[in-house]
């Protein structure tokens, strides 16, 4: 489905500059390539306990997005169609019964980070 994106990259990170500036408890979204147009995907960032994590932004319950904004008790990315709740550093359903939210290896430095599609 991403066969542009990855192409694009061959197996190589991509670069996100500015996640040092994710404050604690919080998501942000980066989209990457077109999402619309089927080559592309939407990362919700989430910094936890002072740890970068990437979550992809589809819900794996029914196909919502997992959004942006202030953690569920500073822990919990959520996605606001049904409410479910998923923990950034390992993509499990806290407080229901579905599977995990795919989650994208990164590595921080220098206040940038390096993430694998
Ligand atoms: S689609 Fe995300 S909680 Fe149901």
């Amino acid at each position: 489905m991403f066969g542009k994106l990855r192409a694009l990259f061959g197996g190589k990170p991509a670069l996100v500059k500015g996640t040092g500036k994710l404050e604690d408890g919080h998501a942000k979204k980066v989209v990457f390539g077109d999402p619309i147009a089927g080559d592309g995907v939407e990362v919700i960032f989430c910094r936890v306990g002072g740890e970068l994590h990437a979550l992809d932004a589809l819900c794996p319950h029914e196909g919502g997005r997992i959004t942006e904004g202030p953690l569920e008790g500073g822990q919990y990315a959520v996605c606001p169609l049904h409410g479910y709740q998923f923990e950034p550093a390992t993509g499990v359903a806290v407080n229901a019964s579905c599977g995990k939210a795919k989650r994208y290896r990164v590595r921080e430095a220098g206040g940038d980070c390096e993430i694998w599609l």
